[in-house]
């Protein structure tokens, strides 16, 4: 099975889910090293580095599995000011990264003209730099007058593509199709997209799994991120176990071998889950990490899940250490802009 997938990108439902529902650790770790090979022919051994900048906390959503959803009263919330992400890309720009992650919850404040006159701003001062946004579901004009002001990949996880379980995550304002048309316009606008999803949400099977990777397969999104469910003490779903790590692996080399271009961070869920889950990741296909870049001061409001990382290797602040652990695997960590190869709209 193994070899078909590396030969033809793509195999049958079934066959997926024969993958998802093996644990035979010789199969496993065969479908590690044909992702790792993968990656290696498309990017070299190379991790790409991304500052995230989480410039605000307060979200008009109610998720059941996030931490920050506006019926969580105990968040102390917060917004970057203009100037404040400024300083953030001042500060990342001079550690190396050429990559901006503006990522927030969906907050009300962040009108079309505070985003464009923010990003526009980014964009002058940087313009060596890409400019991601991750703010949720927005229009389609909305979208296109933030890529006109210069944001040119934007990053919505799908969550799941099915629409039943989307609808056990979430509140009923919320809906699947809104978020699948959403990623349509953003990829039609010509922005380089990234989808995603949690592994081990409440109530996710396998077939729902087979679900994501036959959506993933078909958007052709130019990144997928991908991490373990982690319950958060304060919401709806704080009594369910965390999604398995195993299994995120195993997803992180299936989507790896199903789109071979595509852009894997080794998430901070996982990092977070696992005390070597960067390095898990990369060796099972990942090759993007996204150091967190926002103020010290705010850090641990941005909190979607218990006890997510925010300190030690993992912030920007310790970018030498987290070469010195890639190097340890055999991978050097790129501080280009590291466009997909999926993409010719690399502007
Ligand atoms: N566990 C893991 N990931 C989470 N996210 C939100 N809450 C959790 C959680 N409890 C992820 C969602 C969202 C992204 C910003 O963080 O997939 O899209």
């Amino acid at each position: 099975m193994i070899g078909i997938l590396r030969l033809t990108h793509d195999l049958s439902d079934a066959e997926l889910l024969a993958c998802l529902e093996c644990d035979d650790s010789s199969f496993v770790e065969e479908l590690h090293a044909a992702a790792r090979e993968a990656c290696a022919q498309q990017y070299g051994k190379v991790v790409f580095i991304r500052g995230l900048i989480e410039f605000t906390n307060i979200c008009k959503n109610d998720c059941y599995y996030c931490g920050i959803r506006r019926s969580n009263s105990k968040v102390d919330r917060y917004r970057l000011s203009k100037e404040d992400v400024l300083d953030c890309c001042t500060r990342g720009h001079a550690m190396g990264f050429r990559t901006f992650v503006l990522q927030g919850g969906e907050d009300g404040q962040l009108t079309d003209a505070f985003m464009c006159d923010l990003v526009s701003e980014i964009h002058r001062r940087f313009d060596d730099c890409a400019i991601t946004l991750s703010i949720g579901e927005r229009s389609r004009e909305s979208y296109q007058r933030l890529y006109d002001a210069g944001a040119q990949r934007y990053l919505l996880r799908h969550e799941t593509a099915t629409a039943e379980h989307y609808a056990r995550l979430h509140p009923k304002a919320l809906m699947l199709k809104h978020r699948m048309n959403c990623l349509q316009d953003l990829k039609e606008i010509g922005y380089q997209v990234g989808c995603g999803l949690m592994v081990g949400s409440p109530f996710q099977t396998c077939e729902h799994l087979v679900r994501d990777l036959r959506y993933i397969k078909e958007l052709q999104p130019h990144m997928v991120g991908i991490g373990p469910f982690i319950p958060h003490h304060d919401t709806p779903f704080r009594d369910y176990p965390a999604g398995s790590t195993d299994m995120t692996l195993k997803l992180l080399s299936l989507v790896r071998l199903l789109v071979p271009g595509v852009l894997l961070p080794a998430t901070t869920a996982l990092g977070t889950a696992l005390g070597d889950g960067r390095e898990r990741g990369v060796l099972a296909g990942a090759n993007v990490v996204m150091p967190n870049l926002s103020p010290l001061n705010v850090r641990e409001k941005y909190s979607l899940y218990d006890n997510k990382l925010c300190t030690g290797d993992e912030t920007a602040e310790q970018l030498e250490k987290l070469r010195e652990r890639f190097a340890g695997i055999g991978y050097q960590v790129a501080v280009s802009r590291g466009d997909s190869l999926l993409t010719k709209n690399s502007n």
